[in-house]
């Protein structure tokens, strides 16, 4: 009796690690498509080297699946691959509402949904944190709101980030933000939420220079920390006249680039993912 076999890869972001796993489709399976729920009743999932460790039915699949992140719709056992969707966590290192690093970080997101990238935008004005002081988390822990960005952090692959940049530097709120969630709690592996994770940044600044100095300081910090930082960037000069009442960038050459540096982020990041 032959058994169709498709290996797929993902990565688990409990155990912060990749893992792979096999699915074994039971005739008469084997001609089934995965988004033709009707015709698929059993799959086993097995981990290597092939020791069954769940029969399935075809729902439990699909939320398996769902939560590691692998996109159902795109998967067939007949040609045997496995499109692992890309999540793209989005964020402006400013607190500010009316921050031009909030919108140009939009303007990046629409290049990775575009680019067929699942984009969460996360505003650090919803998660206030206090300053990071040992004595602070040794009394009272790591805030609610530290451990939401984290978790946050976690479920996505890749992050687009966008620095204002202050006295040549990032944002006091984006590195208190970064030095709160690289607290571990207890038997939580260090620095899990950074580790593998791929980043675009950019900058906005009224400043000629757009805020360039800044994403040294911060490409620096981030690949100190094991993430890998895209070498391309942005750094928009002029912010204060570089958008428009609808937060657009009025020049078509700098949307484009902003968009390119989201459609990238995914590209590359479904490659590294595999
Ligand atoms: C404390 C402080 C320091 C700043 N230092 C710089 C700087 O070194 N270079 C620069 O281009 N802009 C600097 N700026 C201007 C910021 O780039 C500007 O306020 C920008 O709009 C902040 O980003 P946001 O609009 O996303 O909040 C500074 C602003 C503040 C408040």
């Amino acid at each position: 009796m032959a058994l169709r076999i498709v290996k797929i890869k993902y990565t688990n972001f409990k155990a912060g690690y990749e893992q792979s796993v096999v699915l074994l489709f039971f005739p008469p399976l084997l001609s089934a498509n995965l988004s033709a729920s009707a015709s698929l009743r059993q799959i086993a999932i097995c981990c290597q080297p092939l020791r069954p460790i769940a029969i399935l039915t075809f729902t439990k699949l699909k939320e398996f699946l769902l939560r590691v992140n692998v996109l159902i719709a795109n998967t067939t056992p007949k040609s045997g691959t496995f499109m692992a969707k890309v999540k793209i966590l989005a964020f402006a290192g400013s607190a500010r509402k009316d921050s031009c690093n909030k919108k140009l970080v939009k303007i990046a997101m629409e290049g990775a949904k575009e680019a067929g990238a699942d984009v969460t935008y996360l505003d650090l004005n919803d998660y206030p944190l206090p300053l990071y002081h040992g004595d602070l988390e040794d009394a009272e822990g790591i805030p609610e709101d530290a451990q939401a960005i984290k978790k946050l952090m976690l479920e996505h692959d890749g992050w687009l980030i966008a620095s204002p940049e202050y006295n040549s530097s990032l944002s006091g709120i984006l590195k208190n933000t970064i030095d709160w969630v690289s607290r571990s709690v207890p038997n939580e592996d260090y620095l899990i939420a950074f580790k593998g994770k791929i980043a675009s940044i950019m900058s906005a600044s009224p400043g000629g220079l757009g805020g360039l100095r800044g994403l040294a300081h911060l490409r620096d910090i981030l690949e100190n920390i094991f993430m890998i930082v895209l070498p391309d960037q942005l750094a928009i000069s002029n912010a204060k006249d570089a958008f428009d009442d609808q937060g657009q960038l009025k020049s078509k050459d700098k949307e484009t680039a902003a968009k390119a540096l989201g459609a990238k982020l995914v590209e590359i990041t479904a490659k590294i993912k595999g």
